[in-house]
């Protein structure tokens, strides 16, 4: 091939065009106005086809294409980002009293007695960025850092799925957002609850998670995390200034920046923002992220600029802070509890006690490493704090009011359900419970298969699993599938067509998706993503269960850790004897193998090394897959070419060591382009 700059047909670059305009306006639409017009399904194959079609012609790649989003290249480090004009910081104010004497400042400053009209805005408790756009192109993300300078995280920033890489509509020359980068809660819950089920310790807030992922070296990990920006201000400005900061965030708007209008409102005066902060804060626990307070903003942008700066924060804003959540209280005493993979975590029983606004009677420990590190015993005075979590956490002891009457928390030794002994792995932070019949575990096992991204049985939640196990209706996941009217009836208040709901909700499971059976199944490490995986490669049970461990671990993104926990399973007497008698109960999820598009690598296994150039490694897989071949992540004598890209290291020198054929990604490509081999 060769290294000429390629000619792209007009065709093609408006195919191009076309297809990012496309993914462009859908991915605003989903992702910043929750509005979608066409499936995910429909969006995956926009993007594939923008995807491949980059591939053929690398420079239609631009820093704004939809494909940028996925993530790029990892970095070294971060380079320094300097501001356009400093990101400020705000001073807080805690009680009313703090609001009207901000209202008095501003008024003797201004040298006015008119009332001030001030916007509401809630705070989101995230990260700080700053956003340029240049002629309406997103050109660099970056953190506050010291104010003055940050940190360059573009490539991070282009990952987060609502922020514009285009601005649209009368966009300026040249402006500089600055937004908050934070984590819906339902999120932090869901990505805590996998980290707990690994064994790896939560994240302590939402904010703490949004930061690290902001801060991740490689996009890609950035990519998968699901962040989000809503916009609040700006930097520096080349074009019309609007009057107030409201007409400011309109534009925002307009131009396709996320602005948390909602709940953002104008008020006539102090009393009226005051007014603002009491309705702010009662609504705080209906909302779907995390506040920590309500910024006050003096509306009109002539009067911000009157009023200035001081050293470090606008005379013309304030933060009104909301009470934290935290409150002190005693730690009565500690129980176990077993999950769905046995493992065995620390709650703390409390003195009731009332958390901004939420009575709290219990917390979590996390595990033993955390109990040391907190050094809490039984009946130490503890601070307690609801962060976003379902569960609150102990976050420190009160060790002035110890009295010395307080006891050590033991580790313990034996499940305190089934009483089998407990091991904790090397790399693990739990101990877990091996009693395969253990009644705690089968209870989380029952609540997991049935859950929505399991076998979906609406209807089946916690409180009727507990009656199944009470009323020893079930003693294992099959059982479910044998239930008749008759056993529903003992439940509580079950009536004949709710138990027949239920029925029918257990019956239409039986053909549920494969990858929704395979995550049901609570396989460790496997969660929805891998058994999506899994699927792809395997397509059936049967196949999934004889595969090996060499087989497993060939698949990019299993590793050993995974591709144990998946061959363990399968090797369990008791496992195979569960999915024979879910199969002959009729629990038959219809098979979905992607047929493979062409013949070109059947049989063959590659291996992609080094940092890829003309594709990503997944869409290298992608492509493999569609010429039936295998893509593996390991050399080996079986492997047939090894596709390696610049940097490739120790699986090109055993490739050559070995034999194995070595392409470069332009002969790979070549390799599957029809008719020139065929
Ligand atoms: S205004 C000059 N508005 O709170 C204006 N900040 O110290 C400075 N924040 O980390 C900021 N929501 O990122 C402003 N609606 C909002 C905000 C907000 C969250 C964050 C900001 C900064 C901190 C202020």
């Amino acid at each position: 091939m060769s290294s000429q700059p390629e000619k792209i047909p007009v065709a093609i670059r408006e195919r191009h065009q076309q297809l990012c305009s496309q993914l462009h306006r859908h991915n605003y639409l989903y992702h910043t106005l929750d509005q979608p017009e066409i499936s995910d399904t429909e969006y995956d194959r926009l993007l594939q086809q923008l995807l491949l079609l980059e591939r053929e012609y690398p420079d239609l790649v631009s820093p704004t294409s939809p494909s940028q989003r996925v993530g790029s290249t990892p970095l070294d480090k971060f380079l320094p980002a300097a501001h356009g004009e400093p990101m400020l910081s705000l001073e807080n104010a805690f009680t009313t009293d703090d609001l009207l004497a901000f209202d008095v400042r501003i008024k003797r400053f201004l040298g006015t007695a008119v009332e001030i009209e001030y916007l509401c805005e809630p705070k989101l408790d995230g990260v700080a960025v700053a956003l340029t756009y240049e002629k309406g192109k997103l050109i660099r993300g970056a953190t506050r850092g010291d104010g003055t300078t940050g940190e360059d995280i573009t490539q991070n920033v282009r990952t987060i799925r609502n922020v514009p890489l285009q601005l649209h509509n009368d966009f300026p020359e040249l402006v500089e957002v600055r937004a908050e980068v934070y984590i819906h809660l339902d999120d932090f819950r869901r990505l805590n609850q996998l980290r707990r089920e690994n064994g790896e310790s939560p994240f302590a807030n939402p904010r703490n998670l949004a930061a690290g992922s902001l801060r991740q070296l490689d996009p890609r990990l950035t990519a998968e995390r699901p962040l989000k920006i809503s916009c609040y201000g700006i930097g520096r400005l080349i074009g019309q200034a609007p009057q107030t900061h409201q007409q400011l965030l309109e534009n925002l708007t307009r131009w396709g920046l996320q602005v948390n209008l909602a709940e953002t409102h104008c008020a006539a005066n102090i009393n009226v923002a005051i007014h603002q902060y009491q309705q702010l804060l009662e609504r705080r626990e209906q909302l779907t992220y995390e506040i920590d307070g309500m910024v006050v903003k003096v509306n009109h942008r002539d009067l911000q600029e009157e009023l200035g700066v001081k050293s470090r924060t606008p005379r013309w804003a304030i933060a009104c802070k909301f009470p934290p959540r935290q409150a002190e209280t005693v730690l009565e005493s500690v129980r176990l509890q077993v999950g769905r993979t046995g493992a065995v975590t620390p709650v703390a029983n409390l003195a009731s006690v009332n958390v901004g606004g939420v009575n709290v009677s219990s917390a979590s420990l996390h595990n033993w490493d955390e109990i040391e590190r907190l050094d809490v015993h039984i009946g130490d005075t503890v601070i307690v704090e609801r962060a976003g979590d379902v569960i609150p956490a102990v976050v420190r002891v009160v060790k002035d009011k110890r009295t010395g009457t307080e006891q050590a928390i033991p580790r313990p030794s034996h499940c305190p359900v089934c009483s089998s002994p407990l091991m904790q792995e090397v790399d693990e932070v739990v101990p877990r419970c091996q009693g395969i019949d253990c009644p705690a575990r089968l209870k989380e096992s029952l609540k997991h298969f049935c859950s929505r991204g399991g076998m979906d049985i609406q209807g089946m939640g916690g409180r009727y699993v507990d009656q199944l196990l009470h009323l020893n209706l079930v003693g294992s996941i099959a059982d479910l599938y044998r239930l008749k009217k008759e056993g529903l009836f003992q439940f509580e208040r079950m009536g004949e067509k709710l138990a027949d709901n239920l029925l029918a909700a257990i019956d239409n499971s039986k053909n549920r998706p494969l990858a929704n059976l395979i995550f049901a199944l609570g396989i460790r490490h496997v969660g929805s993503h891998t058994a999506r995986l899994l699927v792809q490669q395997y397509g059936s049970l049967d196949k999934l269960s004889s595969a090996t461990y060499e087989d497993l671990i060939a698949i990019h993104e299993i590793g050993p850790q995974v591709a144990g926990s998946i061959v363990n399973f399968f090797a369990a007497e008791k496992n195979r004897a569960l999915l024979a008698e879910l199969s002959e109960l009729g629990v038959a999820p219809p098979t979905e193998k992607r047929q493979p598009s062409g013949k070109l690598l059947a049989g063959k296994t590659i291996v992609f090394t080094g940092s890829l150039e003309r594709f990503t490694r997944k869409e290298g897989e992608e492509l493999v897959m569609q010429q039936g071949g295998r893509a593996s992540g390991s050399v080996s004598g079986k492997t047939d070419y090894v596709v390696a890209g610049p940097g490739a290291g120790s699986k090109l020198d055993k490739a050559r060591a070995l034999g194995v054929t070595v392409l470069s990604e332009d002969e790979f490509l070549e390799l599957i382009t029809p008719g020139e081999n065929q």
